[in-house]
């Protein structure tokens, strides 16, 4: 009987509210690249609407330094596929320093933590019991890519040292990837272009713009999640409430990790940045796009790390590509589906029983 009701669940998932066009067999297989931290950190929430979306196949998650170090984000994530119900996906330990960029007193009285060699704290919970596998991120991000010819979207919601090393290891690599999602950059070219880590540039980019600038050239098709599309959104109390009004193991994590911030801090509200990026794949039409050219300055000057996007080629920008870049939101329709999704039933759950 058990068995039986947990079988409906699973075909109910199918139908959750939010859904798109869901069907098993038509799932976007992806690799899931992050500089993670558990809530309220934005890759943290973002891992969390693929885990409960049945468009998605997660078939790897390959962690990196960015928001805090690689260490952080590789204990993190094995600790929320516990939480989440998903201990079956695997995890690959990635770069643990950007290309070329080095710690320097500014990124030390700036956000992130990308360069500390400190131990990570225990996550909720403690340590998990999971644990990574025997492959570095790079080789398994090539291997699966070239196993799947064309079929393998990547999504990168950090600094991009991990998807630049991959281009570089194999020739092969970038004309086999069938999409690379990016949360990365800040286009002046349109509205709400300015940067979040210095004047012009985006955190993730300015981390390592050497890894941007390769990974832009590449060749690779590219849908741009830049800061003009996340300073769409605001994540509110009231939003916050919805979302933990449902009992479930991952709204109880984020009323353990968020609660204390809303309560003490009401009316502020925080930008949804890797968010927008995932849903933009489960449902391209939450958000606009412009074709554009944008490339990443990598001279080591008041500029580096500044994405640029132009409409045609300009003087020192022949190589750069055009890709599609977000400007606009539908707040509404994501915010809906993004708190349906977080507190439906654990999705793991509702897998494992369709397999049963
Ligand atoms: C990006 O930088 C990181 O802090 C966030 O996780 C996001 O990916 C926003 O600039
Ligand atoms: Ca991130």
């Amino acid at each position: 009987m058990k068995n039986l009701i947990l079988l409906l669940l699973g075909a109910a998932s199918f139908a959750i509210p939010g859904s798109v066009s869901a069907q098993t067999d038509e799932r976007i297989p992806i690799i899931f690249d992050t500089d993670f931290v558990m809530p309220p950190a934005d890759d943290s929430l973002a891992l969390m609407l693929a885990l409960q979306s049945p468009e998605i196949e997660i078939l790897g998650i390959t962690t990196v330094a960015g928001n805090d170090s690689l260490e952080r984000a590789t204990s993190d994530v094995l600790r929320m596929l516990e939480i989440a119900g998903q201990p079956g996906i695997p995890v690959y330990r990635g770069a643990d320093m950007p290309l070329v960029h080095e710690k320097s007193d500014f990124a030390v009285r700036s956000y992130g933590n990308w360069y500390s060699d400190e131990p990570p704290p225990p996550p909720p919970g403690g340590f998990a019991t999971k644990q990574i596998e025997n492959e570095a991120a790079v080789s398994f991000i090539v291997r699966t890519v070239l196993a799947s010819p064309n079929k393998v979207t990547l999504v990168a919601i950090g600094p991009l040292t991990n998807i630049a090393q991959a281009i570089r290891a194999e020739p092969k690599f970038a004309e086999n990837v069938k999409q690379l999602v990016i949360m990365g950059g800040a286009i002046a070219l349109l509205p709400d272009g300015a940067g979040n880590i210095t004047p012009n540039a985006e955190y993730n980019f300015w981390v390592d713009p050497e890894a941007a600038h390769v990974t832009l050239r590449s060749g690779i098709p590219i849908e741009l999640s830049p800061l003009n599309v996340s300073r769409k959104s605001a994540l509110t109390k009231y939003w916050y409430e919805k979302m933990v009004a449902v009992e479930t193991p991952l709204t109880r994590l984020l009323k353990d990790t968020m609660g204390a911030r809303f309560a003490a801090e009401p009316d502020k509200s925080w930008f949804m940045y890797d968010q927008i990026a995932m849903a933009s794949l489960i449902d391209p039409s939450l958000v606009t796009t412009e074709r554009l050219y944008v490339d990443v300055n990598i001279d080591h000057g008041i500029s580096y790390g500044v994405s640029v996007g132009g409409r045609k080629i300009w003087p020192g920008a022949e190589l750069a590509q055009e890709m599609n870049v977000q400007f606009d939101l539908d707040w509404t329709r994501f915010i809906e589906m993004f708190v349906a999704r977080v507190q439906a039933p654990l999705q793991g759950e509702r897998k494992r029983a369709a397999e049963e």
